[in-house]
């Protein structure tokens, strides 16, 4: 297939999908929802997240990404992803406490709390390690920040069995897109990221990003007072 379709037969798929997304969301609003309404919801959200990281990922290897890059407040970002996406819905149904945990910042760190980065695209990707992390969970994921002069790590631990057992993901096969998308989000940040057993059991993840140091330049935007922040 010549690929100028691909890409329009793709597109097509996205489009109808959040078609279908928006007709499932009002069924969801409507009284006593019924339960396959809900997971038909669920699944569509899935469906769909699959197939941005999959249009993401493929655009990473043919063209390479060019993240947006934006002052961000890292915990305003993390409390709308942890609140408002999708994986919250999943935890939810497992009966998984989902919670943003304390930041650790170091006091060399000018703008505290404030990082450099596309949010759009790293949203994908943690929203891509909270979904891992709440399929293997058994009782509760924990996703937090930590911040130093030149570097954003985002940290996501789950109670779950680790990497490499059994019994975990018996339910539905691997893809390995959601790391896979990770890595080029990481990538296209100069950063890296990590998947390891953690000390106490379960999987950390770790998204390192390189942060530019705001020393010699203007304060970002979003830590000035209101009044004194640029309007345009
Ligand atoms: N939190 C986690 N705990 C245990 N294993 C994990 C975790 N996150 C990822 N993995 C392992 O990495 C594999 C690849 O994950 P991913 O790239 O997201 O693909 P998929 O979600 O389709 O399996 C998973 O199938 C699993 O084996
Ligand atoms: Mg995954």
């Amino acid at each position: 297939m010549k690929q100028v379709l691909s890409t329009l037969v793709i597109h097509d798929m996205k489009n109808s999908l959040a078609l279908l997304e928006m007709d499932l969301e009002r069924l969801n609003h409507r009284k006593n929802v019924p339960m396959e309404a809900k997971d038909a919801y669920l699944r569509c959200l899935e469906l769909k997240s699959r197939l941005i990281n999959f249009l993401t990922v493929y655009k990473s290897e043919q063209f390479e990404l060019e993240p947006c890059m934006v002052e961000v407040d890292i915990t305003d970002f993390l409390e709308e992803l942890v609140d408002t996406g999708p994986s919250k819905i999943q935890a939810q149904k497992r009966h998984i406490t989902l919670c943003l945990t304390e930041a650790k910042i170091s006091s060399e760190v000018k703008y505290a709390g404030i990082g450099h980065f596309d949010a759009y695209l790293i949203g994908l990707a943690l929203e891509s390690a909270l979904n891992n992390a709440v399929r293997f969970a058994r009782h509760a994921v924990n996703i937090w920040f930590e911040q130093s002069q030149h570097s954003l790590n985002f940290l996501v631990s789950d109670d779950g069995h680790g990497i490499g057992t059994e019994t975990q993901g018996a339910d539905s096969p691997s893809t390995g897109l959601g790391l896979e998308l990770c890595r080029a989000v990481a990538k296209c940040h100069h950063g890296q990221i990590s998947l390891v057993n953690a000390h106490g059991g379960g999987a950390l993840f770790n998204m390192k990003l390189a942060q530019r140091s705001y020393s010699r330049l203007r304060p970002p935007r979003c830590a000035l007072p209101a009044c004194e922040r640029d309007p345009s």
